[in-house]
Order: structure tokens, then C-alpha cells, then sequence
């Protein structure tokens, strides 16, 4: 089968590998339909996951038709469509049985990781019982795709997280795919007011179509002013951080309102932060973070399915597999190319 190989810093190819086969009772191999990029990937190609190892078939997202399964998978047979979830899950580990997939103890994020990932013809899913889902007759599996991994991320870490309450005012700092997500689905609680901060303008515009009521453009560094004149003086209820540098945490650090607020980390940071104890101590705030569990992943499915929100506005580019390689240039270029989700049709 093709597949993409990391190779290592900087490093990829469209390479020809030998098909997945059943290792394990639990296995099922699964014939890719359709996968997308994820910015993690790009974290992955710039050489910060040290757990990613040359030798690599990249990604973590997708929806396929079952291949193969090994004895012991009840749930699934040959020829069922599913939905891959980023995060495998053995359902019976004590993470699992906490609801703590992404802390599986045999699973976690490995596919893509390390295990061979979704950006190939086949990929083998560990645990498929519980690391799969049925897809639904009748609902589109381009919108599904964000559903393995960016919808369930912006939710979990970000909406849930932050706390988000409605009536209330909230920040997302960072309009990339996972930031717009968080977007889309803070709206199952109503907040008065979603403040969308980010450098790219074509990304704010998009945030402003999806619901955001206003946007900052924190080019200037003058975020945190900003954000405190559109709120009188009085920061927002929740923030999220949706993008991994120091910069954006102290933005959510220097407009959250005082009064048992919360401040959610959603962004995989690769250095340290400050933490303004000194003004923060009697700000009453919570700051969380997590790796996302994929456990919103059936509730998510349905409200898609109820057309209550529409994950296929994320895409904006459409490639075969066989031009992968002009797909990350288009998604590694994403300002310039005005990209969010691209597909991949395998
Ligand atoms: N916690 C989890 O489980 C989990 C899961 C998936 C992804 N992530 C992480 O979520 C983050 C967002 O993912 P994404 O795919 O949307 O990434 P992305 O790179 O596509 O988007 C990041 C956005 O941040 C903006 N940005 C960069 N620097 C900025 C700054 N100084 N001020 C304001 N905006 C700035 C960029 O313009 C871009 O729009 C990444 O760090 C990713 O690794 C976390
Ligand atoms: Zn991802
Ligand atoms: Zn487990």
C-alpha cells in the first residue's frame, strides 16, 4: 500500500509499504477512505515529538470501512464505515475505567505516534471495540473526519474546561482548526459574547462567519489592552488558549475577569510559561489542562448528525492520497494558502 513515512526533522515521503495485518485479537485493519492533516503532525515533521520515531506512517484521523478483525472484536465486522478516534482505548485499564482515555495504559495517542497512523490505504486500529465508532446511515463522512480528532479537542480541553456558561463573555486565543472548534461547539451553551484573538486576519474573518462576536488581531501585541476596552474595563468569564506559545497564555493570563473563572490550556506548549502569582493570587481563577479523552466523541456525532453544528465549514481544501505531500505544503503554508482542514481521498 502507499503510505506517508516520517523520515525524520523535516522529512517526509509517499512511500510504498507492506498492508497492516492483525496482531492482536482486538485488531481490526481498516481500509482508510478518507484522513486529514493535523497541526500536530506538523509538530511531529519539525522534530518535537520525540516519541515519533523515523520509520513513522504519520496521522491520527479518519473514517474507513472495516478490512479485518481479529477474533475478539464483537463490535465491528468486515464492510462496517467507522470513525477513527485520535485516542485508542482499551476500556479497561484505570485511566480507562476514569474515562481517561488519553491516559490509556495500552492505548493513549499512539496511532500516528507511536504506531502507524491513518495517512495510508490501511491502517490498524489496537482495541477496535473501543477505539472506533459506527458511522451513522446518512451522514457526511468529510464532516466526520473532524470528529477524530479537532471537534473533541475544542470541546474537552476548551469548552468544557473554560467552563463555558450562558450569558457569559469568552476569549479564544488562536483561529486555527482546533480554536474554531472550541468556537463551534461553545455555542451548545450560549455565551453573550466570544472574543476570537489571533494573528491572521482571513482567520478572524472565518471566526467572525462561525459565531465569534468580535475579533482581535494581536499583531501589535496589544491584545490584552484590546480585549480589556471591548469588556469595559472587566476581562472575559473564560478564556481558552488554542495555540501553544507563551504569548497566548499570558494574553488569557492578563484578561481573565476576577470570580471563579477559568483559564483552559488547550495548546501543546514546548516551553515553559510565566504564572503572575502575583497579581493572580486574589484573582479567585482555575486554570486547567488536558489531553483530549475523546469521551464528547458519540455526543459530538450526533449533534452533527442533527445538523445542530456543521464541522464541514473547517474544510477548505480537497487532495488525492497520491498528492499528500502537495497537501502538507498547502497545510504547513496555511496563512498564505488561506487553509484549515484539508482531505485527503484515498
Ligand atoms: N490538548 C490536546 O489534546 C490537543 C489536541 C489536538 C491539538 N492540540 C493543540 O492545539 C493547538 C491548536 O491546534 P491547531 O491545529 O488549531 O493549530 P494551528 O497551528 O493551525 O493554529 C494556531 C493558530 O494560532 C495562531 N497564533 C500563532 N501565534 C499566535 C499568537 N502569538 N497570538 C495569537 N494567535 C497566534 C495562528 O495564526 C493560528 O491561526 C496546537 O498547539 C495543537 O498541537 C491539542
Ligand atoms: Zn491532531
Ligand atoms: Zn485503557
Amino acid at each position: 500500500m502507499k503510505a506517508l513515512i516520517y523520515g525524520g526533522p523535516g522529512k517526509t515521503t509517499l512511500e510504498e509499504h507492506p498492508d497492516p495485518v492483525v496482531l492482536k485479537e482486538t485488531d481490526a485493519i481498516v481500509k482508510i477512505v478518507k484522513t486529514t492533516i493535523c497541526g500536530t503532525d506538523l509538530h511531529i515533521i519539525k522534530g518535537d515529538v520525540p516519541t515519533c520515531t523515523p520509520g513513522r506512517i504519520l496521522g491520527h484521523e479518519g473514517v474507513g470501512v472495516v478490512h479485518a478483525v481479529g477474533p475478539a472484536v464483537t463490535a465491528f465486522k468486515t464492510g462496517d464505515r467507522v470513525l477513527i478516534s485520535c485516542i485508542t482505548a482499551c476500556s479497561k485499564c484505570e485511566y480507562c475505567k476514569k474515562g481517561m482515555y488519553s491516559h490509556c495504559a495500552f492505548g493513549g495517542w499512539i496511532l500516528g505516534n507511536t504506531i502507524d497512523g491513518t495517512q495510508a490505504e490501511y491502517v490498524r486500529i489496537p482495541h477496535a471495540d473501543t477505539s472506533l465508532y459506527p458511522i451513522p446511515q446518512g451522514v457526511d463522512e468529510e464532516a466526520l473526519v473532524m470528529l477524530s480528532d479537532i471537534l473533541p479537542t475544542g470541546f474537552e480541553c476548551g469548552v468544557l474546561n473554560a467552563k463555558v456558561e450562558p450569558g457569559c463573555t469568552l476569549a479564544i486565543v488562536g483561529a486555527g482548526p482546533v480554536g474554531l472548534a472550541a468556537l463551534l461547539t461553545a455555542q451548545f451553551y450560549s455565551p453573550a459574547r466570544t472574543i476570537m484573538v489571533d494573528l491572521d486576519d482571513n482567520r478572524l474573518k472565518v471566526a467572525k462567519k462561525f459565531g465569534a462576536t468580535d475579533t482581535v488581531n494581536s499583531m501589535d501585541g496589544k491584545a490584552i489592552e484590546k480585549v480589556m476596552l471591548l469588556t469595559n474595563g472587566r476581562g472575559v468569564d473564560a478564556a481558552i488558549e488554542a495555540v501553544g506559545v507563551p504569548a497566548t497564555y499570558s494574553i488569557c493570563e492578563g484578561i481573565i475577569a476576577p470570580g471563579g473563572n477559568n483559564i483552559a490550556v488547550l495548546g501543546v506548549h514546548g516551553v515553559k510559561v510565566d504564572l503572575h502569582l502575583e497579581r493572580l493570587w486574589s484573582h479567585n481563577i482555575t486554570l486547567r489542562t488536558r489531553l483530549v479523552d475523546t469521551v464528547t466523541t458519540s455526543m459530538l456525532l450526533r449533534t452533527v448528525q442533527a445538523r445542530r453544528i456543521d464541522p464541514m465549514c473547517l474544510i477548505t481544501h480537497r487532495f488525492k492520497f497520491n498528492d499528500i505531500l502537495q497537501a502538507y505544503d498547502t497545510f504547513s503554508n496555511a496563512a498564505a494558502n488561506h487553509a484549515l482542514k484539508v482531505i485527503l481521498e484515498v
